[in-house]
Formats: C-alpha cells, structure tokens, sequence
C-alpha cells in the first residue's frame, strides 16, 4: 500500500475542484482498505472514501486519509428463470455495470444509464432517475465496519432507503465502507417507459418493441442533450433535491404561480426544485468561475477555476432567493466537505 501526501483531489471530483488531501492512498482489495484504516488509526486522523467524487463539493483541503476505492469485480451468485443476482466491486464505474447488465440483456437498471459515480456510492444515496431507484433493484451489500474491522452484510431493508438518502448518510455515516453490492436483475426486463421524455424519445428513435438497450439509448440521449459532461464542465448533478411540501401550501403558490409543476407522494407534493430556481431567475446565469447550469437549472457548475467556496455561496443565495419567492428551503443532494 502507498500512501500519497498532499495530492491535489481536482482530478478526483466531478466539480474538478482544487483541493488537497494530506494522504492520499488506492485500496483494490479489502486487505488493503484494512491496511488503510490501520495507518489512519495509527496517525489518528479521519478517513474519507472516495468513489467517483461525483457528488461531493470540496470547500477545503482535507486533513484526512483519502482512500480511492478501486475494488473491482462483477460475479453472477445466484440465478433462476427469471432473476439473475450479481455481486459487484464498489470501486466499479456505475455505467460499466450498466452497461454489462445490458449486453446479457438483464433488466433493472436501463434507467440508471450514464449517472456518474461508482457502484459503492450508489446505495448511499440511493440513486435514481426516470422513476426507477436503485433501492427496486437492490439486494444487499457487504461493508467493512471500521472500528472492527469485520464485514458486515445489511439487506435492503436495514440500509433504510428513502429519496436519495440511507442509513449510511446517517446513523452509520463514516463508519462503513461498502465493499460490494448485490443487485436483483430480471432475465425478463418489465421496462419502464412511462417517466418524463422516455416513450418520446423511443418514439422519435422509431422503436416499435423497446429493449434494455434501447431504453438505455434513450436515457443518455435525453441525460446528454441536459446535463453537463463532468468532463467538460464540471458539476455534481442536482445539488439540491426536490423539495416536498404540504398540499396547503401547494395550493396557496398555486394561486399566484399557476403553472407550478407538483407530483404527489405520501408526505405531500414534490415540486422540481429546476422550476423553482429557473423561476427565480437564475437559471443560465453566471458569476465569474461559477454558475447555474443554462439547460437544468438544479445543476449548479464550475467553469474551470471555481473554489467550492464559489459554488456553496452561490447555493446558498439560491437557497435565499427560493426562500423569499416561495418559502420553500432547498436542502443539497450534494456533500459538503
Ligand atoms: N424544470 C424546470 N427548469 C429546469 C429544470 C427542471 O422547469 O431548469 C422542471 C420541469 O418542470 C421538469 C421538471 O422540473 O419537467 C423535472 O425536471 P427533470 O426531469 O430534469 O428532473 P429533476 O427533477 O430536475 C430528477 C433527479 C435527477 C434525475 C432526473 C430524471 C433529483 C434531485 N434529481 O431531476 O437526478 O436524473 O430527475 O429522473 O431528484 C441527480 O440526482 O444528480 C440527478 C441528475
């Protein structure tokens, strides 16, 4: 094991902000994780376990070990006529996986194409997009336990899924590091065509009988045509999530604002916090380094030379501005560091 000091995190985080990690180290397998968690222990400072810094913001250099999780591996453990459970490494890319699942033509996650990040990262926040979430397709993992330095395995409902949250967000955060997922996918796909431009753009494709892979096609063209490439510009996804609030105050901002999109659920209405920013006028709008995405405006971005303080103060103006215009506080999806 190699252990790094002062190695600059910009190539490590999708924002490609500048900032430091006293230690620095790459753990490809559990015995080395162990090694890692023991020279932490022995220098007495806190680790942090990099996926694929896709929803982080940086807002200063990090005293800590930094751990780049490169646990690979995909494994079938179990399969019968219609389910198939793979075992996967939690340093894999999340789109590789993807993109495995639909060359066997495995159903499940064809709506989760393109979403950054890797595979250890994904039950954290329970990661979703066009009305599927990972938590439909989860069926355990396994984690190491840093204080004991045993592997635990937590089914689906101990990791306490909800909209984009688990229990390692909280209860558990920082004391498990995922060392692999198994999810459940289907040899015979029920796709999932109805959520937002899906039917359109398989429609505009002209494909009559959909497959895993054409539903997949879909989502990354509508994901392209909207959302920045980390490459190129740096960003996190949604910053901050949907926000749900009571009917009664749905109903109010209904009557001065009488477009505003709402979606039911069980604690009340969900509305795109994209409307509300785009409304408030940010949407596009940029400011020196930094700025609100021009096609998404939940999408908050750094144009090369952006300082995580640039992008936190920007959310929280935005956090103001949503605030005042319709009372609503926007809570970020994304992590502060
Ligand atoms: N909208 C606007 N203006 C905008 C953006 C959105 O008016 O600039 C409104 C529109 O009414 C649109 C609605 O918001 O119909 C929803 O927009 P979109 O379909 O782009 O989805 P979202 O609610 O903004 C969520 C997830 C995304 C996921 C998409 C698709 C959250 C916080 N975000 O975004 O996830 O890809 O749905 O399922 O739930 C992520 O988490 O990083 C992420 C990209």
């Amino acid at each position: 094991m190699k252990i790094q000091e002062n190695i600059s995190l910009k190539p490590y985080n999708t924002f490609g902000i500048d900032k430091k990690a006293r230690f620095f180290t790459i753990a490809s397998s559990i015995e080395e994780l162990r090694k890692a968690i023991a020279y932490a222990q022995e220098k007495g400072i806190e680790l942090f376990i990099l996926g694929g810094g896709s929803n982080i913001l940086l807002t200063s250099d990090q005293d800590k070990l930094v751990i780049k999780n490169e646990l690979t591996g995909i494994q079938v453990t179990a399969s019968t006529d219609e389910f198939v459970w793979v075992k996967v490494g939690s340093g894999v890319i999340w789109h590789d996986l993807v993109g495995y699942a639909i060359s066997k033509n495995w159903g499940g996650i064809e709506n989760l194409s393109l979403i950054p990040g890797t595979v250890g990262a994904s039950p954290m926040q329970n990661i979703g997009a066009y009305g599927v979430e990972l938590k439909d397709v989860f069926d355990s993992l396994e984690a190491l336990h840093i204080a004991s330095g045993e592997l635990h395995r937590f089914d689906n409902p101990s990791c306490e899924f909800g909209y984009r949250e688990s229990i390692f967000k909280h209860r558990l955060k920082n004391q498990y590091i995922i060392t692999s997922v198994t999810f459940r996918l289907s040899k015979k796909p029920q796709l999932n065509t109805t959520y937002g431009a899906i039917q359109e753009t398989l429609n505009d494709f002209k494909v009559k009988t959909p497959t895993v892979k054409a539903v997949s096609d879909a989502v990354i063209y509508i994901r392209q045509s909207k959302l920045p490439d980390p490459a190129k510009i740096g960003n996190a996804g949604s910053f901050f999530k949907n926000p749900t609030i009571s009917k009664a105050h749905f109903e109010k901002l209904q009557s001065a604002f009488p477009t505003i999109p709402g979606y039911p659920n069980e604690e009340g209405i969900k509305v795109p916090a994209g409307w509300l920013i785009e409304q408030a006028g940010w949407k596009g709008q940029r400011f020196g380094e930094v700025g609100v995405h021009e096609k998404q405006a939940l999408v908050l971005v750094n144009y090369g030379n952006g300082e995580g303080s640039d992008i936190e103060a920007l959310s929280q103006k935005i956090q103001q501005s949503i605030a005042k215009k319709f009372g609503i506080m926007l809570h970020p999806e994304v992590n502060f560091l």
